[in-house]
């Protein structure tokens, strides 16, 4: 299958959080073959092999520690286009939350989110504009079982989202949410057996597995000029999961 190449993404900056694996490494992939300048922040540098060295900038940052991050952000310097996307689906019950595993988790699926968005946003107004994308969960839409405290922070991004796209709409920043199914990425397989994922396809409409290039083409889509007034809504890629 041949894929869209979006001529306004030649020459961007980029910025994606978490994008040393899974999804964020299919996109750091994908944004630089349509020519876009791309830096990835993430935990370690596990930039994906099938790109040519120094295709893609890292920065080693815990997206935690906000200091940092805004250190981090400011050496990064003006984008146009941010890919919030970093997170982390660990699973846990309601007993066993405690105070600190409650703002821990909340840091690493919600917080950064917002910091980056601010520290990016007067930089696309005085560009003319940009786009931000959040990644949220269809976890929550469905109440997956053992992930209150992440589906409590996805819920929060798509408030977020329209909030944001609200705010930042008359500096022409493009503010969506895009909501992946269940993709096939390393540490999803962590969790599924062949059973569960199974089960996930026959609770799909379409047949096939999702993999990080299929939520790439959301993204390129969605951070292209040809998406111009897309904005203050979450864009579904789930194969039809219900
Ligand atoms: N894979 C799925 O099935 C799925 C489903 C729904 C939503 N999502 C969402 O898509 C996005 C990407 O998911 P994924 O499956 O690729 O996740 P992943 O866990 O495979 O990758 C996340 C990346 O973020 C990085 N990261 C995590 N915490 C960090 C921190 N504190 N500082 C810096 N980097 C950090 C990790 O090192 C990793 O490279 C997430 O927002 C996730 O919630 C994924």
């Amino acid at each position: 299958m041949s894929s869209a190449i979006y001529p306004s993404l030649k020459g961007r900056k980029v910025l994606i959080t978490g994008g040393g694996s899974g999804i964020g490494a299919g996109l750091v992939e994908a944004f630089v073959k349509q020519g876009a300048q791309v830096s990835f922040i993430d935990l370690a540098d596990t930039i994906s092999e099938q790109l040519p060295a120094g295709a893609a900038t890292f920065y080693k940052c815990d997206l935690t520690d906000i200091p940092a991050l805004e250190r981090t952000l400011a050496q990064i310097g003006t984008v146009d286009i941010l890919l919030n996307n970093a997170a982390n689906d660990d699973r846990h019950s309601l007993g066993d939350v405690t105070e600190a595993y409650f703002d821990n988790r909340i840091a690493v699926n919600l917080k950064h989110l917002l910091f980056c968005a601010k520290a990016v946003a007067p930089g696309m107004k005085a560009n003319g504009g940009g786009a931000i994308i959040n990644f949220g969960s269809i976890s929550w839409h469905l109440g997956l079982p053992d992930l209150v405290l992440y589906e409590t922070a996805k819920a929060g991004i798509e408030g977020m989202t329209r909030a944001l796209a609200r705010e930042l709409g008359p500096d022409n920043i493009r503010v969506t949410t895009i909501i992946p199914g269940n993709v096939k990425t390393p540490r999803q397989m962590k969790w599924y057996t062949p059973e569960g994922e199974r089960q996930i396809v026959e609770a799909q409409c379409l047949p096939g597995r999702i993999e990080p290039k299929h939520v790439a083409g959301l993204a390129l889509f969605l951070a292209s000029d040809d998406a111009e007034l897309c904005t203050g809504h979450g864009y579904w890629i789930d194969a039809g999961w219900r």
